[in-house]
């Protein structure tokens, strides 16, 4: 797929440069502003490479689901702080780019500005081309370093492009480059591991790769919902209630998926400090709660995913919003690291994880998609990356 690289833009001094990127991350409870970084990080070379041909650059982004109305908490300001340490650059941050105001005080301002939460308007999601055409007045030209965003149809990923040249980021470019050769191409014996809480944005995934993957590797809460779906006692582990149609439980007994046979457990009433004990998937008891994945299933995770020539991972392997629950998981990461396949990892909770492991560069590619990825890896049209296209 060609796409137009911003590397090969036209780009003069000065040119004022719409750079559309993909912030969005769960801030950490408390309100003490903690999140997860991994995604801006990897929108840092693609700003020094603008800043270094002199553009002036200014920042889009969105965060969480605020369905066009401004909520506080929902607010970009410390994400520009953020990227202010990170670049080691002063950045303005922009509250209302549709003020009359602010375009006029900073239009022309040779200095990085960062807008406001795009979804804090509801042209955003509406894709509204009087939203697109008032957010375009302030570029000559647009970026898209948002591949993770590409699946949505949204003023700032569709719509700017009908008003401005549009290229693809450097990010970008290189996400659509190598799950590329994941989808088109993969080496084999083909590894899937899922995790992570949701079956059914996953149903799509598994159905397409039932056939091409040689082993679909499943824990973490999708396993749960197998589980239960089969009948067997999961206690109050987290689960997703399924509709009863989608080919379930029949598709998920075929022999290509592996699930785990030993978990570690805590008792529902205590999860955060209650003792932590490994059970067989069939010695659960009601007030149980299905932290992890047992070392058993993990050694056995492992040897499966070392038999592959192409690896690809999404999801946690265990209950992430703990610490405690985290261990399966992050022994995988480091165990797949140290393999030799082509190994690609994805999904917000996973790839953050990795980063966070010091790990990234072990891997062939940590994709910054969730959503945008597993959609990109069946072979769906991602809007975003239509609009910059060759
Ligand atoms: C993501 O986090 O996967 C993207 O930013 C898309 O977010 P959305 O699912 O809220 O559109």
């Amino acid at each position: 797929m060609r796409l137009r690289d911003i590397t090969s833009a036209p780009l003069a001094q000065g040119t004022r440069v719409l750079l559309r990127v993909d912030v969005n991350a769960v801030l950490k409870k408390g309100g003490d502003g903690r999140f997860d970084d991994f995604r801006m990080r990897e929108m840092i070379p693609v700003i020094a490479f603008l800043l270094r041909k002199g553009c002036r650059v200014r920042i889009l982004g969105h965060l969480g689901r605020p369905n066009g109305r401004r909520v506080p908490r929902l607010s970009l300001a410390l994400f520009s702080k953020r990227f202010e340490a990170l670049l080691g650059r002063q950045i303005i941050f922009v509250r209302d780019p549709f003020s009359k105001d602010a375009y006029t005080r900073f239009n022309d301002a040779n200095i990085i500005l960062f807008f406001e939460n795009l979804r804090f308007w509801p042209g955003e999601e509406k894709n509204s081309p009087s939203y697109a055409r008032g957010l375009a007045r302030w570029g000559d030209l647009y970026v898209n370093e948002a591949f993770s965003d590409s699946h949505r149809d949204h003023a700032s990923i569709t719509g700017i492009p009908k008003f401005l040249p549009a290229y693809a980021g450097i990010q970008f470019c290189r996400e659509v480059a190598m799950l590329s050769r994941v989808r088109k191409n993969p080496r084999r014996p083909l590894i899937m591991v899922l995790g992570g809480a949701k079956v059914s944005t996953k149903l799509p995934l598994i159905r397409y790769f039932l056939g091409r993957a040689d082993r679909i590797l499943v824990a973490g809460a999708m396993a749960n919902t197998v589980y239960g779906l089969s009948g067997i006692e999961i206690g109050k582990s987290t689960a997703e209630r399924m509709p009863s149609t989608p080919a379930s439980p029949g598709l998920f007994q075929k022999s290509v998926f592996l699930y785990p046979e030993d978990v570690r457990v805590a008792p529902y009433r205590s999860i955060s400090r209650g003792r932590i004990t490994t059970k067989h998937i069939h010695s659960l008891s009601r007030g149980d709660f299905i932290g992890d994945i047992g070392p058993r299933s993990l050694a056995r995770f492992i040897f499966e995913a070392r038999r592959g020539r192409t690896v690809i991972w999404n999801g946690p392997l265990g209950y992430s919003d703990m610490k405690r629950f985290e261990n399966g998981t992050r022994i995988f990461a480091r165990a797949l690291s140290h393999m030799h396949s082509f190994r690609v990892v994805g999904g917000g909770e996973t790839a953050g994880l990795v980063h966070r492991l010091g790990l990234t560069k072990k891997f062939s590619h940590v994709s910054t998609g969730g959503g945008a990825m597993l959609e990109f890896l069946i072979g769906k049209r991602l809007p975003g990356i239509a609009a910059v296209k060759k």
